[in-house]
């Protein structure tokens, strides 16, 4: 096993201590909590459930013998999730985050949203100290393509699509280089403007508020209270 795998595997070993058993586990999308669902297996019978933000996610859950709740049908139960695990492809100091590397930023954005406390899960190669070295991806309604990508241009932007099947919205993803430096925060509501775009993995608005980083060992930090 590489040292990176062995890092989010202790990364995820770490946040399934966090996990409030009362309630349902809200549950982003990529490797690092593909580690955190499988590590979730032996507590199915101890928590409601999970609500994923991706398909990949929910097969991974279901095959863990997790409950899987619909984000509707979870903020009406009294279970409602409070704690979202998620990784990142990029986080800088003050916790905002550049997500999407595996296509599902909008429903992470969304699950992320409609929870209390968002535990960032990665391994250490994902600090940075400023974003911007990792293309932005954004998802795009497929008939915007071209005047979306020409907008990006215009923001000063290296769009490229991605040739990937369609996300689980059925859109594309545009990953754009050359946009920073800028305020994270700025930059994912201007980005967010142009007509067709669905959402960007600018994460500021919606930072982390925890961080797990595993190197060497395994730190959990809070979010600095200035930032974003
Ligand atoms: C998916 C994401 C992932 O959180 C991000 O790409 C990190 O993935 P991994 O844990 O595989 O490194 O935003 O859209």
């Amino acid at each position: 096993m590489d040292a990176k795998t062995a890092q989010k595997q202790a990364a995820a070993k770490f946040a399934v201590g966090l996990v409030a058993f009362d309630r349902i586990v809200g549950i982003g999308s990529g490797s690092t909590v593909a580690e955190f669902i499988k590590r979730l297996a032996p507590l199915a019978a101890n928590i409601p459930g999970v609500v994923v933000a991706s398909s990949a996610s929910e097969r991974i859950a279901l095959e863990a013998g997790l409950r899987v709740w619909s984000l509707n049908d979870a903020l009406a139960s009294d279970v409602a999730p409070k704690f979202y695990f998620d990784g990142a492809d990029e986080i800088e100091p003050g916790f905002a985050m550049i997500k999407g590397g595996g296509a599902a930023l909008t429903r992470e954005k969304i699950v992320a949203s409609a929870c209390e406390t968002f535990v960032c899960l990665v391994d250490e190669s994902k600090l940075v100290s400023a974003l911007g070295k990792f293309a932005l991806p954004v998802e795009v309604v497929p008939m915007a393509e071209a005047f979306v990508t020409r907008e990006l241009q215009r923001l000063g932007g290296s769009p490229k699509k991605r040739e990937a099947p369609l996300t689980d919205n059925g859109n594309i993803i545009i990953d754009v280089s050359g946009l920073f430096p800028i305020n994270p925060r700025a930059l994912e509501e201007e980005v967010n403007q142009i007509p067709g775009v669905l959402s960007n993995g600018i994460f500021a608005r919606r930072r982390a508020d925890q961080l797990i980083i595993a190197g060497a060992n395994v730190r959990h930090e809070y979010a600095p209270v200035s930032a974003w």
